[in-house]
This record gives structure tokens, sequence and C-alpha cells, in this order.
């Protein structure tokens, strides 16, 4: 199995009111290619700040992580965020003034990365196998449910052909029923394209889904026991 992301010794710390709170110590790990993992942690643990960093939207006070063996800050973190990772939000982050089609369209013309020639027929295909049918993805975003726009943010995640699919939370606003299915789509992404997934979730039953269950605690990432 080959290593895909690679975080060594990655510390981020913050100043409140005078004295230094740190938030990653050390943090080391390696995530290996075409898994899913999921990592758990209590709130205010660092979880979202720990995703910024290896989505190249923050950066760590010290530290490093690679992709693939390189550097990304030696890659360019731009690079890195254009054309080795995608994210799906809490809150969808759709354009609401945009169909979910060209909500996906979109992200296919925002890539380096080779695109079928046949965007329009890939948009919808991709869609349509998250279960948004045309007549759906021809509607505003806005006026999906929170599932199905969630079913759109994962499409448009696929869009751009990138190998990382991050999510912070993207079963936060869902029902227990409609999660489990978000879910099982995170599970297909590993296991029918090759993807690898990294979901951030406050859910013991999203856990339970994943190749790799992850603790944040004390600053640090470690893989969690079989009876926690
Ligand atoms: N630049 C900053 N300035 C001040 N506080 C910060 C900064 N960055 C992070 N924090 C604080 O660091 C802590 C960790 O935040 P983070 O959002 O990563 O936690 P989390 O594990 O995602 O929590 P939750 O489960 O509630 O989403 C929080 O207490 C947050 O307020
Ligand atoms: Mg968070």
């Amino acid at each position: 199995m080959s290593v895909i992301l690679k975080l060594e010794n990655i510390n981020y710390s913050y100043i409140d009111g005078g004295m230094k709170r740190t938030i990653l110590k050390d943090c080391s790990f390696e995530f290996e290619e075409g898994k899913f993992y999921t990592i758990l942690g209590p709130s205010g643990s660092g979880k979202t700040t720990l995703l910024s960093i290896i989505a190249g939207l923050d950066t760590p006070e010290s530290g490093t992580f690679y992709y693939e063996g390189i550097d990304v800050k030696k890659m360019g973190l731009t690079k890195y965020r254009r054309n080795k990772m995608a994210i799906v939000f809490q809150q969808y982050n759709l354009i609401n003034y945009l169909t979910g089609y060209e909500n996906v369209l979109l992200a296919m013309t925002e890539t380096d990365n080779p695109i079928p020639k046949n965007k329009k027929g890939v948009a919808y295909a991709l869609l349509e196998k998250f279960g948004i049918v045309k007549t759906k993805a021809d509607r505003l975003v806005s006026k999906l449910s929170g599932g199905e726009q969630q079913r759109v943010a994962i499409a448009r995640a696929l869009g751009s052909n990138v190998d990382l699919i991050f999510a912070d939370e993207p079963t936060g606003n869902l029902d227990t029923a409609t999660e489990e299915e978000i879910i099982r789509i995170f599970k297909q992404l590993t296991e029918d394209f090759g993807k690898t997934v990294i979901v951030v979730t406050h859910s013991n039953a999203v856990s339970r889904f994943s190749d790799h269950r992850l603790k944040l605690e004390n600053g640090q990432l470690r893989l969690m026991g079989e009876n926690e």
C-alpha cells in the first residue's frame, strides 16, 4: 500500500489573551492511498484546524506534509489545492444561484487535471451516480434538500478529478437515515473510484463505516482501538 499523504511533526498554536494555546503538537501520521479514514475527537480538539492544514488553507507553525512524497510547500499550496484535493463541507458550500449540474461543471474547469472531453455527459453521469437525476441536476441547488445538496457537493468533489477528498462534518445537518446514505457514498468513493477519503465527524455511527478510525487527542492523531 502506498502512502499518499504524510504529516510530519505538525505544530499549530495560537495566542489567546496573551497565553499560548497549542492545538497540534508534533502531529505525525501516514494516510494510505485508497482508504477511508474518519477522525473523531472532542469539540475544540483541532479537527477543523488539522483539515485546514492538510487542505492547504492554513499553514502550520512548523512541520511538513507531503503529497506522494513531495513537500506540499515546495509543490505550491495553490497547485495542491487546485489539482490534488477537494473538500466537502457541513454547509455544502455550493453556489446557490447555479444548478447542481453547473456546480459540477464549474469544478471541472477549475483544475489543471485532465478532464474528459464530454464534460456535460460526465457531469450528469456523476450526479446520477449519487442519485441526482437530470431533472434535479437542472434545478438551482438552493431548491434541493440538504441530503441532495450534499450529493451534489460530492459529485463536484469528484468532478475535478483529484485523488484526495476531505470532509468536515459532512452529515452534521442531516437526519440519521440520510447520514447513512451519504456515508455509504463516501465509502463508494474509495471502493469504486480509488479515492483517499478523510472525514471529520462527531458520529460514531459514521466512523464505523471507515477503514481506519482515528482520534485527535492532545494535539496528536492516533488509531482508535476496536472497542473505543
Ligand atoms: N487563530 C485562532 N485564534 C484563536 N483561536 C483559534 C484559532 N484557531 C483555532 N482556534 C481555536 O482552536 C480550537 C480548535 O478549533 P477547531 O475548530 O480546529 O476544533 P474542532 O475539533 O474542529 O471543534 P468542533 O468539533 O467543535 O468543530 C478552538 O478552541 C478554536 O476556537
Ligand atoms: Mg470543527
